[in-house]
């Protein structure tokens, strides 16, 4: 009795032994076809970013079960799960890392602006999505100017998703503001500080895509005063380049901050070398519009970090286009300081502050014309 029960237990242990095995195999075969199938659609992904690509896959998937098709180049407004389906190989042999704006697509969004107005200059203008306020007091400022000295100027601000326990409410709010005044463009991405490097990549993108007849682009903050005239002599000087130009606030040799309690700290993982390259401060720099769909290209194989500006430099960098230094450098302030009329008479750009202080600068420098 006790030794048929033993042999019994001995049978089903064999059994199981089989079955695992079997469900080895089938495992084997399984990744190995992957593996095949990864290499097939990314000829030119290096084998040590196969653990990246994994994780991106997976990434992709997740994006696209939540029924973002993640497409930069679609231009309808809403998107639906429906489409989602079709759109899952294309996407996993596209997107690269969580700042590449192939990840994202716009859910506010002005196609046809450009091919409308046909500016000279635009304005990017990144901000939150409850900084009603501060678009407010740009709009009736800075952001008013549609020509100067003859050329045509247009103001667009971009946001990431509404966050937060009001989000849809919000999401309305801003759908209604779009309505209103035809100048938000929304993508899909959780707008934070640390994902403004996200926003950048977004603007560039949507520069690349929408609006390649510009000439010139400055992205510049909302806490910030700019002259218009001022800029737009600058940029119809005889010697201003009208190609691979960037200018602003000139930042060289700045080192990596690896203090984790600061809001600038970056892992060595994110980024190893010791010091950023030549970049321009993130609070406004202006540039000339081939660059966004070079800066496009290039972040490609460039890993993302979370300091915007610094990682513009580093695309900068790869493509050997070196920061040109303002013709009069004290035309782009860094700091704050006091108001002084005269000064704003003369700068380019400067940080002021909140919307009531843009607004009374504002009618103060107008005042004195
Ligand atoms: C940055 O954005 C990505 C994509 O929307 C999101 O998954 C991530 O949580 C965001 N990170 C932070 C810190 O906001």
């Amino acid at each position: 009795m006790v030794r048929k029960t033993a042999w019994k237990i001995l049978h089903n242990l064999a059994q199981i032994k089989r079955e695992l095995i079997l469900l080895l195999t089938m495992a084997l075969l399984f990744s190995a076809i992957l593996y095949i199938f990864h290499f097939s659609f990314k000829p030119s992904m290096p084998p040590e970013n196969m653990f990246d690509a994994v994780v991106n896959q997976m990434r992709s998937y997740y994006i696209t079960a939540c029924g973002h098709s993640g497409n930069g180049n679609q231009n309808t407004a809403k998107q639906t799960t429906a489409t989602a389906a079709p759109t899952v190989t294309k996407h996993i042999s596209l997107h690269y890392h969580v700042a590449h704006p192939l990840n994202y697509h716009f859910i506010l969004d002005e196609p046809d602006k450009c091919s409308q107005w046909d500016p000279f200059l635009v304005l990017m203008v990144p901000v939150a999505p409850h900084q009603l306020e501060a678009r407010n007091a740009i709009r009736s400022t800075w952001g008013n100017e549609i020509t100067v000295k003859g050329k045509a100027v247009m103001t667009l601000f971009l946001v990431g998703l509404t966050g937060g326990s009001d989000s849809e409410k919000a999401q309305q709010q801003l759908e209604e503001e779009s309505r209103q005044h035809r100048d938000l463009v929304q993508s899909n991405f959780v707008d934070s500080y640390f994902n403004l490097t996200i926003k950048t990549m977004v603007i560039m993108d949507w520069l690349a895509t929408r609006c390649p007849q510009a000439t010139y682009v400055m992205k510049i903050d909302t806490d910030m005063y700019l002259n218009l005239g001022n800029l737009m002599t600058l940029l119809l000087a005889p010697n201003t380049p009208r190609d691979n130009y960037i200018t602003g606030v000139v930042m060289r040799d700045r080192s990596v901050i690896r203090n984790k309690n600061s809001k600038w700290y970056v892992s060595e993982e994110l980024y190893p070398e010791p010091k950023y390259p030549t970049y321009l401060l993130i609070t406004g720099y202006v540039f000339s519009n081939d660059l966004p769909e070079k800066i496009v290209e290039i972040s490609k194989v460039i890993k993302a970090f979370n300091i915007e500006d610094a990682y513009v430099g580093a695309c900068l960098k790869h493509l050997g286009i070196a920061p040109s230094s303002p013709p009069d450098p004290s035309q782009f302030r860094m700091h704050k300081g006091q108001y002084n009329r005269k000064v704003f008479l003369r700068i380019i750009s400067t940080v002021v502050g909140s919307p009531q202080q843009i607004m009374d600068v504002w009618k103060d420098v107008k005042s004195s014309r």
